[in-house]
């Protein structure tokens, strides 16, 4: 099956040396690319949400590192220097957004091939740039891997399967993660049709899960958050697969606000819940998800649709980006290695090859 959307979320564009990618502020209005020319710019488009997703914030992160390299090997060509302000630079991008660990992997990837690089300044930058390169590539085909895997799992012909915010080609470099579960199942069976919940605040169900849908024409129907309960409640979901922005040793799951009611509600359904994901988002330096970070986002994001106030002024309001969904709630984690399974301490180890 031929997907029309054979987007490139981001792509770095040798001849200039400069990260080109898909505006997501102006989806679905408008389809614009944007040209990243300097760290900074970088650490704007991904604190600004230009670019989102956990696995394309990671090769904004790895594109950010090769650009501020250029910058930096303009200044000094004594490798000594250059690490230590190239090290001070990937403490600058990674504060860009705090809980997609995708971010800090890429960068300290990054740092790491830069500091044992047995090469001059600009011998180095040179593979910083490739080895972002290198990670795009990959992108896309451990996407493809964790697609396969994942529509495997779909209970029957014709199946409906829920999602939540965006995993899909627009938040990695292609296919997507949760959305390449639905892409590689709907190769297999092009009766299924996804449910996508808006995703309030920032409504990356609506704007950018849709989109994508509607353009590789796989049935997507909107739905509001709160509305899924009612839908499992009919019997009318068969399924639900969502994407991840960090994963605990035991499994635990951060993923956009509103996941963790989602799988509670899946959970009294007896609806399978899944985490479609890289193993670039599993976090091992953590135990559980009580240790994941949770940004806290603008409160305009709440009070505010489109630029207009919805509500009083003077109430009080909390805008936590992130939710985290306990372990015991997932049914599996299909990754590019396969289906990872209950107990999870277990299967992530093995996964890593430990
Ligand atoms: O705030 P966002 O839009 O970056 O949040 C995105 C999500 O929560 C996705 O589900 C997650 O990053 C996985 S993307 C493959």
């Amino acid at each position: 099956m031929d997907f029309k959307s054979k987007i490139k979320t981001i792509e770095w564009i040798s001849s200039k040396n400069v990260s080109r990618m898909v505006d997501q502020l102006v989806i679905p209005y408008e389809y614009k690319l944007v040209d990243i020319k300097t760290s900074n710019e970088m650490y704007n488009a991904i604190k600004t949400m230009i670019v989102r997703g956990a696995p394309a914030i990671g090769i904004a992160g790895a594109h950010g590192m090769a650009l501020a390299a250029i910058e930096i090997a303009q200044k000094t060509k004594n490798k000594e220097d250059f690490l230590k302000l190239l090290k001070e630079k990937a403490e600058f991008l990674k504060g860009s957004r705090p809980t997609a660990v995708n971010l800090m992997w890429a960068v300290n990837k990054q740092f790491e091939l830069a500091k044992n690089s047995d090469t001059t300044v600009d011998g180095i930058v040179q593979r910083l740039i490739d080895h972002g390169i290198e990670l795009e590539n990959d992108d896309i085909e451990i996407n493809k891997k964790i697609g396969d895997y994942g529509a495997e799992l779909v209970p029957k012909k014709g199946a409906v399967i829920l999602t939540h915010c965006n995993a899909g080609a627009l938040a990695t470099v292609g296919y997507g993660t949760a959305l390449g579960v639905v892409r590689s199942a709907f190769a297999k069976d092009n009766t299924i049709q996804v449910f996508a919940d808006e995703t309030r605040p920032r409504q990356q169900g609506a704007r950018i899960t849709t989109f994508e849908l509607v353009m590789d024409n796989i049935p997507v129907t909107l739905i509001t958050d709160g509305m899924s309960g009612y839908f499992m409640n009919k019997g009318m979901i068969d399924m639900v697969v969502v994407g991840a922005d960090r994963i605990a040793s035991n499994g635990d799951t951060a993923n956009k606000i509103g996941t963790y009611n989602l799988a509670i509600v899946a959970d009294y359904h007896k609806v399978p819940f899944y985490i479609a994901a890289p193993l670039s988002t599993v976090d091992t330096s953590i135990k559980t998800g009580e240790e994941i970070p949770i940004e806290e986002r603008d409160h305009e994001e709440v009070t505010c649709i489109n630029g207009k106030r919805i509500c009083a002024e003077g109430v009080n309001v909390i805008n936590p980006g992130f939710d985290v969904t306990p372990h015991e709630l997932i049914k599996g984690i299909i990754t590019e290695k396969g289906v990872l399974y209950p107990p999870y301490e277990e299967s992530i180890k093995k996964a890593f090859g430990n």
